[in-house]
């Protein structure tokens, strides 16, 4: 597997569309977003096309989500400035790869998918057996592959997709990589590097190719990563030729995990729309404290004078993501020793969520209040990020001899 290093500093992740965003999206992965746009050029899409092959017969909620994530993700610190915020169906080019891609994609690659089978038997009341929703990972790698993403922040149930984008570039990459005169072209691309650099990639690429040394690989793409000099196919022709293949036309994307959210629900289960445990990231004060106040504790603990177990209560999940050890000891010893009653046990936890949520209410609102500017972020996203799909399509046509 390839450094950080070595692959494209580009990041690309997408949301479906599908409800108001909660507690559990912001710790499980806004965040995350919000720390790697600094770090990273990064793309975020609302994915409503992927939305559509599970919500076919319902596409209101949909259009109706668009609007209502992106404002949720402006307001949770996804910034326009650093990143480019989109919709899917706003740049067609994701569509026409996906279809140029389900050419060479052989159906039983998409049929083992773990998510195919799982999702249909989860979502049983609908018919998910459409030509759609089996290409439904395969859209995916078109998001992916149509930006040349080199990392994609993804929960575990994803892996599997970015998995699959791997496989299909490589497959792609070997069927139109393939130039006429690639290897002088790469001989005289190599020459371009000058002296010294040629030199050591000749070495690095010999001990990669007949020892199977794969730090000399690593080395290799660093070094090709820092050329100054070599134009844009050039690298691509040297990264290819390390390995011996053809050109690498569309680089293989990591998944960067993500961390499982460990943000609990109102009733001890992760936080999931479809238990219906949820704070949203618009609630209010008055209806955070509501929820809060009537969610269940220790079972145990009937009476005030009960001393309770914490282990026990989802309140003391709460307290393990909003309180500090000296709050947490005294969780712990008020409720063991029935010292605290369940409402004061509640309460900074009530404090703490009210004052996370402040200033994303604030900035929702300041969104919702102003349709227009948000409008203008989607406009302007959707437009920088069709820029780099018209570029990554023109190059595929190219090779597929599909010519304009
Ligand atoms: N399938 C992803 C999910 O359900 C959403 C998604 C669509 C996505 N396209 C993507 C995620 C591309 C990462 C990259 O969460
Ligand atoms: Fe739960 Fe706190 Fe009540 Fe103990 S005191 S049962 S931890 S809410």
């Amino acid at each position: 597997m390839s450094s950080v290093l070595t692959q494209h500093q580009r990041v690309l992740s997408g949301m479906r569309p599908t409800g108001l965003l909660h507690l559990g999206h912001y710790h499980g992965v806004l965040k995350n977003w919000v720390n790697l746009q600094h770090e990273y050029e990064c793309f975020f899409f609302v994915a409503d096309w992927h939305a559509l092959t599970t919500h076919y017969d319902d596409p209101r909620i949909i259009a109706e989500s668009t609007n209502d994530m992106v404002i949720d993700w402006l307001a949770a610190g996804v910034s326009p400035g650093s990143s480019k915020i989109f919709i899917q169906s706003r740049v067609p080019e994701h569509a026409e790869l996906h279809l140029l891609l389900s050419m060479i994609t052989p159906l039983s690659w998409l049929e083992r998918v773990p998510t195919y089978k799982d999702q249909q038997e989860a979502l049983k009341e609908k018919d998910l057996a459409t030509y759609g929703f089996l290409g439904y990972p395969l859209l995916q790698s078109a998001d992916i592959l149509v930006y040349k993403a080199g990392q994609v922040p993804v929960g575990e149930d994803q892996v599997a997709h970015v998995e699959l984008t791997r496989e299909v570039a490589r497959r792609f990459n070997h069927i139109y990589g393939r130039e006429p005169g690639f290897e002088e072209k790469a001989e005289s691309a190599i020459k371009k590097m000058g002296k010294k650099d040629a030199r050591l990639y000749r070495d690095l690429r010999k001990r990669y190719t007949e020892q199977g040394d794969q730090q000399a690989l690593e080395v290799a793409k660093a070094l090709l990563e820092n050329q100054q000099n070599i134009s844009l196919g050039d690298r691509e022709r040297l990264f290819g030729f390390l390995e011996g293949a053809g050109k690498i036309i569309l680089p293989e994307p990591q998944a960067l995990l993500t961390p499982a959210s460990k943000m609990p629900g109102l009733d001890g289960r992760k936080m999931s729309k479809s238990y219906r445990n949820t704070i949203s990231l618009r609630e209010s004060p008055d209806d955070i404290s509501q929820k809060l106040r009537t969610m269940p504790t220790d079972t145990n603990r009937v009476r005030r004078t009960d001393p309770g177990d914490p282990d026990r209560c989802p309140v003391w999940q709460l307290h393990e993501v909003y309180s500090d050890d000296e709050k947490k000891q005294w969780v712990r010893e008020g409720c063991t020793s029935a010292g605290i009653g369940c409402v004061d046990c509640k309460q900074p936890v009530i404090d703490a969520m009210v004052a996370e949520l402040k200033p994303i209410r604030e900035r929702a609102k300041d969104y919702l209040d102003d349709p227009s500017a948000v409008q203008a972020i989607i406009d302007e996203g959707s437009e920088a990020a069709r820029d780099v799909a018209r570029d990554t399509l023109d190059e595929i046509r190219k090779v597929m001899c599909l010519s304009r």
